[in-house]
């Protein structure tokens, strides 16, 4: 049976310049790189320069991810970007990076999931692919978090970064099997339940300002391991297919502890675990994107390979795309 699947034709990241050790924030912050790696895994993070926008570094992400995918940007006619940390209230971020291409045609729209909004923005884009309504999306997850840390609350502050990543989403034939290149499934999930658990005291409706990131991290780590695996377990039953037939799980880039777990509990062999909080921090919706196109780069990700991803975030969200590189 012919069916159109969502295929990754490119992808591309950009990190800002600036490198934040964690010994460099141990002299303003009340922490130590020990605690901080100890409990995370993070060893740096970088952060965005002044007036250096998440729509900057979404724009970089995308320039790379339309060059390798080879193609010419007007043929993108859908960008979706996830982003929780947007330029502005609105505009959607994803409207100025379409501008900065010089794409002014089809739509643009931002994503919110929080750490979930790479997950969310592709699978999106994935059933607009596949119903017809576009042929080439962009989708990008671009954050700019050390905007909204309160460098005050150590328990929060040392864990995030700037960053972006994007990939370049083509409609194509298949067959209908698993062998299938592109998008295999997708399965998205929130709970409104845990809003308080992790989350920005500040908004347009509610104080008219920024505000800053809350969160009860015990709480958070309490439901991600079982939340993320719950997921995944749907996307194997979905498709018969099982940690096994892993080449690569390329999780969202919070903690290398709930990695660790998470992968352990599906029986994923630690060699096919793709980790880059260690030197990204945790970059939100940026993060899944930005350790793809690691991978992607240093030759571990290949044509044919089996690859999956899953993320976590505030609302709670959840999710995970399995996919045929
Ligand atoms: N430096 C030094 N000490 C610290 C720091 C810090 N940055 N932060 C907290 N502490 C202290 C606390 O004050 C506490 O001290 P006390 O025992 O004297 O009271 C002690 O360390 C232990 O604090 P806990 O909060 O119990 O530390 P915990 O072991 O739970 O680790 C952490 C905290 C790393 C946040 C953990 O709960 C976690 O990883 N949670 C998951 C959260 C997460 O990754 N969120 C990302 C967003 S959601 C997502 O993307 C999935």
């Amino acid at each position: 049976m012919s069916v159109t699947r969502s295929v990754i034709v490119g992808s591309g990241s950009y990190l800002p310049k600036k490198i934040v050790t964690n010994e460099d924030l141990a002299k303003f912050v009340d922490t130590s790189d020990e605690w901080i790696r100890q409990r995370t895994g993070i060893e740096q993070r970088h952060f965005a320069a002044e007036g250096e926008f998440t729509s900057e570094l979404g724009y970089k992400a995308a320039l790379e991810a339309i060059k390798s995918a080879g193609i010419d940007a007007q043929e993108i006619d859908l960008i979706i970007c996830g982003t929780a940390t947007p330029d502005n209230t609105f505009p959607a971020t994803s409207v100025a990076i379409q501008n900065m291409l010089g794409i002014h045609h089809g739509a643009a729209f931002d994503l919110q999931a929080v750490c979930s909004g790479f997950v969310f923005a592709l699978s999106t884009a994935d059933m607009y692919l596949r119903c017809g309504k576009a042929k080439t999306a962009l989708v990008i997850g671009a954050e700019t978090f050390s905007r909204i840390l309160d460098f005050e609350d150590r328990t929060t502050c040392v864990l995030f970064g700037d960053g972006a990543g994007a990939v370049v989403l083509r409609a194509e034939e298949g067959t209908g099997e698993v062998s299938d290149r592109g998008i295999l499934t997708s399965h998205l999930r929130s709970d409104g339940r845990h809003k308080e658990k992790l989350y920005v005291d500040g908004g347009p409706s509610t104080t008219q300002t920024t505000g800053h990131l809350r969160m009860e991290g015990k709480e958070v780590f309490k439901h991600a391991v079982g939340m993320i695996t719950d997921v995944i377990i749907d996307a194997f039953n979905e498709t018969g297919l099982d940690a096994n037939d892993l080449d690569w799980f390329v999780p969202h880039q919070a903690n290398k502890r709930i990695i660790d777990a998470s992968a352990k509990k599906l029986n994923i062999a630690p060699e096919k675990v793709v980790t880059t909080v260690n030197l990204h921090g945790n970059t939100s919706a940026a993060s899944i994107p930005l350790a793809l196109d690691t991978a992607v780069k240093d030759g571990r990700i290949k044509k044919g390979d089996l690859v999956l991803f899953e993320a976590m975030g505030g609302g709670f969200t959840w999710g995970s795309i399995l996919l045929r590189w």
